[in-house]
């Protein structure tokens, strides 16, 4: 039988939209999903949305709603978000579902046979926003919530208790024998000191609403709903079947359960102590993330900076956000968004260091041997890289076990830096000008092993990139391909490589929409150089590198948001036309644009402007007087070259 993983992410509060923390969440938990299901894990990827409690039922009288009609709406959005960003998730799960209730209800009972709950009476703090009980020497500024900062109630109410100070021990237990229960290390140490210093019995229901899962019938207790956090944690095991059929509970105990570190006192404390009392393993890991900040300020609606995920996806490409949040912080630590740091991770390293490695071999295959690439020769001329590669990629997996994303990632990259460096080193050019083709052919075929492993252990982090290069470079994303190519160090049998469309569009400014509700994510352009004034002398070798073809304009649109440019589609004489975008709007209008001519620099490398790939550029002659478009004296075909 196949090794399982069950990966979960916090079930989300449904007071609020998705916003880019509950993203960076989610993509951490797919992207673990994903290793483990190439790595051969039967998985279990779950999700969802938390319904009840006071803060909902509030948030839903406020818009004058039913907290189900609330519920419904603001949960539809996460699904569609985590739709829309192809999520992997095997469940989505909803504390309204009756499963789920059914389930809650049967742990209470458990709970409660055991001897682990009893009725008292609650007297104290409430944060409705944290959905948190406080004693009064844990308030900050006399009655505020020390989490959140808001004010809290006053509660005095009949209230069933959960035993929690008796599992105190047993915690503390788990946490010294299992080394790795929680991560990272600096917030297990938290969780421990918090343990050491004593911990109360925990008030599981509440009777001042009644928005939340009803106690067992047998109870015969009708005032009493259950407390939001208890419901809320529960669907860890409601969702795979405790209490009913049970179909998947041979998932449990979880794998991971990501969360941020807000909520890490819940999942580290409240949650195993839980699973003790109910006799059931506890989870694997229990992984809290930090937070991110907006250009170094916390992210608050009243502030009005919240990152909009979807709109930042839209704009910059999902995988490559992807990207970027895993890359940009230590797992643990927070991060802050910025666009300049977004761009910069994808003109640098997906652009320069991982997408041109790509167009390196297929330029240089295509040159010295018709495309195709054979390994034969590597181990021959190239085994101190290879050395290095294996020593570099030997723990990378472990980083991403422990949920160490940025190391993961960082380790890739130095294994790209190897080939890179490799071309840098061994110039094949030149080595074909010497008549060494089998060296030359030899840098190419280490250059394509090393992208193809890369590839292979990127694939969690971007599915549909690597998938791309994974056909180009003919072979399979599978278990059985990480086994031969990463693990087993083999090399990639002889193959053609194929073509690929840009894969990482440079991009040199952005603006994104501003939505009706959110902050614009505000325009960072990057300062343009200064054109040089000195002309240096190029050959006529160099002169013909650039490929300048007639273009016909076929239709010529204003590009929203912009006040200086023109979205064109040429004929350049290719299958398809291509896509350009022009600075020219103070000079031209659309419409006298339509059917005419241009000169065309075709081979530019593909950009981004403005959210718009743009694939080529217009010759234009500029003075005081204005701009002119560089035209032929007479038409000429589509795609005739000039030179
Ligand atoms: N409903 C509870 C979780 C119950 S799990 C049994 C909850 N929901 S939440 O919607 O408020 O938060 C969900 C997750 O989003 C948390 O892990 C929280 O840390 C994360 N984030 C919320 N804002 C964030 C940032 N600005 N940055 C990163 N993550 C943050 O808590």
């Amino acid at each position: 039988m196949s090794q399982k993983a069950y990966v979960t992410t916090p079930i989300y509060y449904v007071n609020d939209v998705p916003h880019i923390g509950h993203a960076y969440t989610t993509i951490i938990a797919d992207t673990m999903a994903r290793y483990y299901r190439l790595r051969g894990y039967e998985t279990f990827f779950l999700t969802g949305t938390d319904e009840h409690g006071q803060k909902i039922e509030e948030a839903a009288k406020m818009r004058n709603k039913t907290p189900q009609a609330y519920a419904d709406e603001i949960s539809g959005k996460f699904r569609t978000l985590w739709d829309a960003f192809d999520i992997s998730y095997d469940k989505f799960i909803r504390t309204t579902d009756n499963d789920h209730k059914i389930g809650v209800q049967k742990a209470f009972q458990v709970m409660f046979d055991k001897g682990d709950i009893y009725k008292g009476e609650y007297e104290g703090h409430y944060c409705v926003s944290c959905e948190t009980f406080f004693t009064d020497t844990q308030l900050v500024d006399e009655d505020k919530c020390p989490d959140c900062g808001k004010a809290t109630r006053l509660v005095k109410e009949e209230s069933y208790f959960f035993k929690l100070s008796k599992y105190q021990e047993e915690l503390l237990n788990w946490y010294h024998m299992d080394e790795k229960c929680v991560l990272p290390k600096g917030k297990k140490n938290e969780v421990i000191s918090f343990v050491k210093q004593g911990l109360r019995d925990l008030s599981i229901t509440r009777t001042s609403f009644d928005w939340g899962v009803k106690l067992p019938t047998s109870m015969n207790d009708e005032k009493h709903v259950m407390y939001v956090w208890l419901d809320a944690l529960l669907n860890y095991i409601t969702a795979l079947g405790y209490g009913q059929e049970e179909e998947n509970m041979a998932f449990w105990p979880a794998t991971i359960h990501l969360v941020g570190k807000d909520i890490l006192r819940f999942h580290a404390i409240y949650w195993p102590a839980f699973l003790l009392s109910l006799g059931l393993p506890l989870p694997k890991h229990v992984a809290a993330h930090g937070w991110w900040t907006r250009n170094g300020e916390k992210m608050s609606k009243s502030k009005g900076n919240v990152v909009n995920p979807k709109e930042v996806a839209d704009a910059y490409g999902l995988e490559n956000f992807r990207y970027f949040m895993l890359r940009e912080v230590p797992f643990g630590q927070d991060g802050d968004f910025s666009q300049k740091a977004l761009i910069d991770r994808i003109n640098s390293d997906l652009g320069n260091e991982f997408g041109n490695l790509l167009n390196r071999i297929i330029g240089m295959s295509g040159k010295y041997s018709n495309f195709v690439i054979n390994s034969c020769d590597v181990a021959k001329f190239h085994a101190n890289e290879l050395k290095t590669v294996d020593a570099i990629l030997a723990g990378v997996e472990n980083n991403l076990l422990e949920l160490q994303t940025n190391r993961y990632l960082e380790d890739l990259w130095k294994a790209l830096s190897i080939a890179n460096q490799s071309i840098t080193l061994h110039e094949p050019w030149v080595k074909m000008k010497e008549g060494k083709e089998d060296e030359a052919m030899a840098v190419v075929a280490l250059v394509s092993n090393i992208l193809a492993r890369v590839t292979l252990l990127l694939h969690p982090v971007m599915p549909k990139t690597t998938t791309t290069i994974a056909h180009a470079m003919h072979f399979e994303i599978s278990t059985d391909s990480f086994e031969t190519l990463v693990v087993g160090k083999n090399m990639l049998p002889t193959f053609t490589i194929e073509k690929v469309p840009p894969l990482f569009p440079r991009i040199e400014e952005e603006l994104l929409a501003q939505p009706e509700t959110q902050a614009p994510i505000v325009m960072e352009t990057k300062p343009k150089k200064e054109s040089k004034k000195e002309e240096s002398i190029i050959t006529i070798d160099q002169f013909f590198e650039t490929s300048l073809k007639i273009g016909t304009i076929l239709d010529a649109s204003i590009v929203e948001g912009s006040d200086r440019l023109l979205q064109l589609k040429v004929d350049v004489g290719e299958a398809d036309p291509r896509q350009i975008v022009a600075g020219i709007r103070e000079y031209y209008t659309p419409e006298e644009l339509i059917s005419t001519q241009v000169c065309v620099v075709a081979n530019l490398k593909p950009a981004t402007i403005k959210g718009l790939l743009s694939q080529g550029m217009l010759l234009a002659a500029k003075d005081k007087e204005g701009l002119c478009l560089v035209r032929p004296e007479r038409p000429r075909k589509s795609g005739a070259s000039i030179g």
